[in-house]
C-alpha cells in the first residue's frame, strides 16, 4: 500500500481468523475491502502468546489482493525481519519496547525494501520514537497491552496519540499513525479525533453480526 493513499485505512488483525482456513480468510477480509492485513505476531515471550511465523504468512500471501504488515511482538526482532520480509510483508512494525538499537533497527528494515513501522505499547512516552522519524513510516500506539485480541480499548492512550500527530506534522514526514487494540465503531471516533489515520481491529470486525464489508464501512464512517 503506498503512503500516499488516501486515510483512513482500515486494517483488520486475522488474530480471530480460524486458523485452519487462513487462505480463505485473508481473501474474505480483501472481498470486505480492507486496506492492509495485519499479522500479529507473537513469541511467548515478548507477550505470553505465540502465533504466526513467516511460512504460514507466506502461505497465505498468495490469497491476499492487499498488502501485509507483521506487528512483531517479539524479543527478538532483528533476527526475524529478513523472514517476514521474504514473507511477503511489505511493512514491518518492531517494538521500541524490544530494540535497544530502534535508529538501525529501523533502518535495516528499509534496507530490507520493506516500510518501517516502531509500536508503542500503552506505558510509553511518544517521546521514544522524536529522534527516529526520519526513519520511520509508521507509528503503531497500542491502545492495549499487547498479547491478546478481545481487550477493552485504554483510551487513557488518547493524550499519546495526539501528542504523536504534533510530532508527526511537525516532522513533515509522511509518517501514518494507527491504533491498534479495542477498536470499535464506538472508540474509533476518539482515537480519530486524537490524530489516529490507520485502525486495526480484530474481534470487532470479525464478531460484527452484519459481515465483516458493513463492519469495514462502519468504522470507516466513523473514523471519517
Ligand atoms: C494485541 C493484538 C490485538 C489485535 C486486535 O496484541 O495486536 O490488538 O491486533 O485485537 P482487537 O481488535 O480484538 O482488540
Amino acid at each position: 500500500m503506498p503512503p500516499s493513499t488516501p486515510r483512513p485505512l482500515i486494517v483488520p488483525s486475522v488474530l480471530p481468523a480460524d486458523f485452519a482456513r487462513l487462505g480463505d480468510e485473508v481473501a474474505a477480509l480483501c472481498a470486505a475491502g480492507v486496506d492492509r492485513i495485519q499479522w500479529d505476531v507473537m513469541d511467548g515471550v515478548f507477550v505470553p502468546n505465540l502465533t504466526f511465523g513467516p511460512d504460514v504468512i507466506a502461505a497465505a500471501r498468495v490469497h491476499s489482493t492487499v498488502g501485509f504488515e507483521a506487528h512483531l511482538m517479539v524479543v527478538a526482532p532483528d533476527d526475524l525481519l529478513s523472514r517476514y520480509a521474504d514473507a511477503g510483508c511489505e511493512l514491518l512494525i518492531v517494538h521500541a519496547e524490544a530494540c535497544p538499537h530502534l535508529h538501525r533497527t529501523l533502518a535495516r528494515i528499509r534496507d530490507l525494501g520493506a516500510r518501517s513501522g516502531v509500536a508503542l505499547n500503552p506505558h510509553t512516552p511518544a517521546s521514544v520514537v522524536e529522534h527516529v522519524l526520519a526513519e520511520t513510516d509508521l507509528v503503531l500506539a497500542m491502545t492495549v497491552n499487547p498479547g491478546f485480541g478481545g481487550q477493552a480499548y485504554i483510551a487513557a492512550v488518547e493524550p499519546k496519540i495526539a501528542e504523536l500527530r504534533r510530532m508527526i506534522d511537525e516532522s513533515g514526514f509522511a509518517i501514518e499513525l494507527e491504533v491498534d487494540g479495542g477498536i470499535t465503531d464506538s472508540t474509533i471516533p476518539g482515537a480519530a479525533r486524537a490524530g489516529a489515520d490507520v485502525f486495526i481491529s480484530g474481534s470487532w470486525m470479525y464478531a460484527h453480526a452484519d459481515g465483516k464489508a458493513a463492519a469495514v464501512d462502519l468504522l470507516r464512517q466513523a473514523a471519517a
